[in-house]
């Protein structure tokens, strides 16, 4: 157990503004992990290897995107135990993002909703910081190694690193239809940072880009994405896997569609789900009408479902990463059984802190051995 007593810190946290709670979290993070404090962050990381789309997972529990999106705090998420990192959105230039306030936290369903859109200090800074971690400075030529897939090495040297994904979007002043333009700029920064790139063309708070998800849209997009990454591959000599993030709110021919373009294209891997703008789960409560994504348990279900239906089009073998409600070690379990291979966490991380990590990992490792 990490020695943050977060179930005290909580009622404190939960008094702030939620974003502001997010900020003076963050903020401690960054100044713990490089501090003799890191102590405090530390908790194992739980032994429970997987390896997909060339990549070594040290375990099977992620850090979902939005929560570091200038990746300031990637050896503090280290310390946490997690196997996977995914840092962003990151978008081509820094940008403030929609009006204040934009995080609302609906505590009785244990959700969020937000609206940020995509606020981040664009490419430059999210690459230097990148470049700061530990976790990179450490590896074979201060970034992803080139010989390995993942070649970040773990603080004692022997240890499988955790994977780090960077996630990638665009800018909102950029119109739709050069949307690729963004995403390609974004792909060619931080190809040689990632252990593998996540493509997010899933929030719901910035203006069309879940229309990014549409036939010829999409057809469009994964088509330059797979050129640009052939490309950089044969520049650098390193194949980085790429990760496409969906939404929950799909009717199942969209999601065939997308199953089919996913293989059409070879990509590696797909993220489900990102939040939904569904608000059936919580109808009634306070914040439930504010506009934009909603996340946490109410989300476990649809967010199953899809990785379910994912599961049946793309075959036993095409990597799933499921993510959406998993607030305890069974959740994780029911998205395992639904037929996601890893899984990533963000508002259960809100309301039961870093314990759930080790939940989660240890529920896993525990599924896998009976
Ligand atoms: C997010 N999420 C998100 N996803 C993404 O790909 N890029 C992003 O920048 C963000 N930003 C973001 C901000 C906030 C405040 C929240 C709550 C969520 C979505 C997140 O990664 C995840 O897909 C959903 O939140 C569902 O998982 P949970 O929260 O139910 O575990």
């Amino acid at each position: 157990m990490s020695l943050l007593p977060y179930p005290l810190l909580r009622p404190f946290l939960f008094c702030l503004d939620a974003e502001k709670a997010h900020d003076l979290a963050l903020a401690q993070l960054e100044r713990l992990q490089h501090s003799p404090l890191r102590a405090l962050l530390q908790q194992p990381r739980v032994a429970d290897p997987i390896t997909l789309a060339g990549l070594r997972f040290p375990n099977r529990v992620g850090l979902a995107a939005g929560l570091d999106k200038n990746a300031r705090c990637i050896d503090a998420w280290g310390a946490l135990g997690f196997g996977l990192v995914e840092v962003g959105t990151v978008t081509p230039l820094a940008q403030a993002g929609n009006p204040k306030p934009r995080i609302f936290r609906l505590p009785q369903s244990q959700a969020l909703i937000n609206r940020l859109g995509f606020n981040n200090d664009g490419l430059a800074a999210f690459v230097a910081n990148v470049r700061r971690s530990h976790l990179r400075a450490q590896a074979p030529g201060g970034t992803a190694g080139a010989s390995s897939s993942n070649g970040a090495i773990g603080t004692d040297g022997a240890a499988p690193a955790l994977v780090l994904g960077l996630n990638i979007g665009k800018n909102a002043a950029t119109p739709i239809e050069r949307a690729s333009d963004d995403y390609l700029t974004a792909l060619e920064a931080v190809y040689p940072h990632a252990d593998y790139v996540a493509v997010n063309i899933s929030s719901p708070n910035t203006q069309n880009l879940r229309a990014l998800q549409s036939d010829a849209a999409l057809e469009q997009l994964l088509a330059a994405l797979a050129q640009r990454r052939a490309e950089l591959s044969a520049a650098s000599g390193v194949r980085r896997p790429l990760f496409i993030k969906i939404a929950p709110d799909l009717e199942a021919e969209q999601i065939e569609a997308i199953a089919a373009a996913l293989l059409r294209h070879g990509m590696d891997g797909v993220i489900a789900t990102n939040t939904t703008l569904s608000r059936s789960a919580v109808q009634g409560q306070a914040h439930a009408d504010e506009a934009g994504g909603l996340s946490g348990a109410p989300l476990l279900h649809a967010s199953n479902a899809v990785v379910r239906a994912l599961r049946q089009r793309l075959g036993p073998h095409f990597p799933i990463i499921g993510v959406g409600g998993i607030l305890s070690g069974a959740d994780a379990i029911s998205k395992i059984e639904a037929g996601a291979d890893l899984v990533q966490l963000y508002s259960g991380l809100i309301y039961r802190g870093p314990a759930l990590v080790l939940e989660v990992a240890q529920a896993l490792q525990r599924s896998r051995r009976p």
